[in-house]
């Protein structure tokens, strides 16, 4: 049993694997959180302290006992209006204008299974081992009730949290802000970490001490955003990657999210993460509920190393979802890099050709197909196949690349519009624009209105009929731009507040018709490469496009900031010319493919450039990446260096039984007479002997863990590292 309750003290304990978190129930129905950290088989309530803080509220019931206050009281979720004045988790405004609520306990249940969310994305359980809590607390003045829900999943030690906000009254109140998940932390010396960046930049880690006041990691753009990236971790300030505290926490969400962190008057630490409140306004009616996404939470008493192993295997386990999510991924062939707009039939043909020459399984059409999409400024939302380009109908195409040998995948936009596109003109009202005011453009284009059904089954049509015509066995999502201009004419002034969401459910309900309508279909995500990098689209498309740099040296560190959270089967990653597109950087082939192989793996050049040296490369590349693929999807990742700051990158993969590693990474600048680098690989069997690339030299895993390997010399700049460790047979 994970979930343990105390019916006579009110306590309540979730246990995982490793992790405990504990609630209670106080004499005044204030839900407190009292732990959540190792299992300690004990009550952590002899922690709480109550202190009187001047200035600090008590409620009323408390009497004179100035030392009873909820602004500074750890809680499981925070309410405006109640005299705390740290971050809130839920305000609501209600019909008199007035913005409090203040939840008591009313009830508890626990559940067999986990729970699924109307609407929404949720992970799964699929072998009977998740417990659901559900505890219900209620404003009675309001009558505005709360359950707070807790998945529970041991063997990963992943705690999810969402809550369901029920309007009883009789009256519509407004939702300003509701949170997914609030979390009081009341001691310890804390840090946090986020993942910042931009367009070809994503997921830069970056570390920093808290300060007094609130930090925040957020999207104000609609979607989850290159800038920021909806996962964050607590780390106490001793933590590295194999020792130390660390929680992990990340938002289920493809939209505007607000992940905040205070540390308090008195060093208490609070992380409330959820939908932007900035960019929310919701019209609850009587009798209806609010579902929050949902919010993961882990606990790592091992360091960083040890928190992704768990959201790795919960991600790929328990988010992504269809036939593709634990099978091999095809390697592909994306014309973009190669062509951009400018292809036609024969030039196409003639990369899918070599491709599938050198090993390719799949090719797939990018961006330029359809209506009179030959640049960035038409065509987007006319979802017919320019025939004039292909000479000849998709069909054909598809068969003559079927022909080869390999699959076929196709790229969509379906978002978007282009004012110079038929679907424009028809329907000018579903582009998201302001009546009267002239709209954003971003990419010289405009934002479909995901918020409206018949939009969603224009598109639902639209893509369907494309997927119908021929035999395509693979799909890209993008989404090329930050949303603006929020207006809907589905909506009135009551309830333009829900825009942002409601278009994020949109966008889930249509890929959920989709993905259910095409289950062969492997969709890929994609945002301008990686803004919309998230578990919420990981649940539709088991891989994302990382990043649209593909410069193998910035790819280290785009990839290391993403490993933190996401599994490595989820990264799309590519090997592309050089000097690479974005950065004009030459790096060698090797060194990219290594790069690249940290990913469902594929290529985006046309390979009929390279020298007959380089082809031997790409097709021992590929069947290197399919022997390997296995060990690099199943198994446990290692960050063996941090490329932020060290003069390499290295990573590690290690299968489930130990019996095999294999180390990736790059030397980033050879140096004369330069000291040599040791790499030391992780996870290994201690007792075990193992060879390196099949050599004739044995070593212990002691040793190889505890002494080390040497990086070979190097010669020249980026260097490609690549050892693999294989367990002799005894
Ligand atoms: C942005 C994507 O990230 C690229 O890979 C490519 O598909 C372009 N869009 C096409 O417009």
């Amino acid at each position: 049993m994970s979930i343990s309750v105390n019916e006579k003290e009110k306590f309540f304990s979730v246990k995982t694997a490793n992790t405990e978190y504990q609630m209670k129930v106080d004499e005044f129905g204030v839900l407190k959180h009292i732990w959540y950290g190792e299992i300690t088989n004990k009550n952590m309530e002899y922690l709480l302290d109550y202190p009187n803080v001047g200035f600090s509220g008590s409620i009323y019931e408390a009497g004179t006992r100035q030392t009873y206050s909820l602004d500074t009281l750890p809680q499981e979720y925070s309410c405006e209006g109640t005299g705390d004045y740290r971050i809130s988790s839920l305000s609501v405004l209600n019909k008199d204008g007035d913005s409090s609520v203040d939840l008591r306990f009313k009830g508890w249940e626990v559940k067999k299974g986990k729970y699924s969310i109307p609407g929404l994305p949720a992970s799964y359980d699929n072998s009977n081992e998740a417990e659901t809590l559900e505890i219900t607390l209620e404003d009675k003045v309001s009558k505005i009730e709360v359950v707070l829900k807790y998945g529970v999943f041991e063997n990963t030690d992943i705690i999810t949290r969402s809550a369901v906000i029920t309007n009883k009254g009789d009256n519509s109140v407004y939702l300003k802000n509701a949170s997914s998940v609030c979390l009081d932390i009341p001691f310890g010396n804390w840090q946090w970490v986020h993942f910042q960046g931009r367009h070809a930049m994503e997921r830069q880690l970056e570390r920093a001490s808290l300060i007094h006041g609130v930090q925040e990691s957020s999207s104000n753009r609609g979607a989850s955003s290159h800038q920021q990236n909806p996962a964050i971790v607590l780390c106490s300030a001793d933590c590295t990657e194999i020792s130390g505290s660390c929680i992990g926490a990340m938002l289920m969400y493809s939209g505007s999210f607000k992940a905040r962190v205070q540390l308090d008057q008195i060093d208490q630490v609070r992380m409330v993460m959820g939908i932007n409140p900035e960019m929310f306004k919701w019209n609850l009616k009587a009798g209806e509920s609010f579902y929050t996404p949902e919010a993961f939470l882990s606990f790592s008493s091992q360091g960083f190393e040890k928190l992704s192993h768990c959201f790795h295997k919960f991600i790929r386990n328990n988010v992504c979802r269809g036939k593709y999510k634990l099978e091999s991924r095809p390697v592909l062939i994306n014309n973009w890099e190669a062509t951009y707009f400018d292809f036609n039939e024969e030039i196409l043909y003639n990369i899918a050709k070599q491709a599938s020459e050198l090993g390719v399984d799949m090719f797939v059409l990018d961006d330029g197909w359809f209506g009179q999409r030959n640049g960035e400024t038409a065509g987007l939302g006319d979802w017919f196949v320019n025939e004039e380009k292909l000479s000849g109908s998709l069909k054909k195409f598809v068969d003559k690349v079927k022909a080869m040998g390999m699959k076929f995948g196709l790229w969509f936009e379906p978002e978007m519009v282009s004012e110079d596109s038929d679907l424009y003109r028809n329907h000018p009202d579903w582009a998201i624009k302001i009546p009267d005011r002239a709209p954003v453009r971003s990419r010289c284009q405009l934002v479909l209105d995901m918020s409206r059904k018949d939009v969603q089954d224009y598109i639902y049509e639209a893509v369907s009929n494309v997927l119908k015509s021929a035999d395509i066995s693979y799909v890209k999502w993008d989404m090329n731009r930050s949303i603006s201009d929020w207006f809907s004419h589905g909506l009135n002034s009551e309830n333009m507040g829900e825009m942002p969401h409601r278009y994020v459910l949109g966008v889930y309900s249509l890929l959920e018709r989709l993905t259910s309508s095409f289950p062969d279909v492997l969709f890929e995500g994609c945002c301008g490469g990686g803004g919309r990098f998230d578990a919420g689209m990981l649940y539709y498309c088991p891989q994302i496009w990382c990043s649209d740099d593909t410069d193998a040296y910035e790819r280290t560190k785009i990839q290391y900031g993403t490993s933190f959270f996401y599994p490595i089967s989820a990264v799309g990653s590519h090997v592309s010319t050089v000097p690479n597109h974005q950065t004009g950087r030459i790096t060698p082939i090797e060194t990219r493919a290594v790069t690249a192989m940290a990913g469902s793996f594929g290529y985006e050049l046309d390979l009929n450039t390279l020298s007959s040296e380089e082809k031997e490369s790409v097709k021992n590349q590929i069947k290197r990446f399919k022997e390997y693929q296995p060990l690099i999807h199943n198994g446990e990742y290692y960050r063996l260096s941090n490329p932020m700051e060290d003069e390499y990158a290295a990573w590690e993969f290690v299968s489930e039984d130990k019996s095999e590693a294999l180390i990736h990474g790059m030397v980033f600048f050879t140096k004369p007479n330069f000291v040599r680098y040791l790499i030391k690989p992780r996870g290994l069997d201690e007792n075990a002997e193992y060879v390196i690339n099949n050599g004739s030299e044995t070593y212990t895993g002691k040793a190889l863990m505890s002494g080390g390997v040497l990086v070979p010399k190097t010669s020249g700049d980026y260097s490609p590292i690549e050892m693999h460790i294989a367990k002799l047979l005894s």
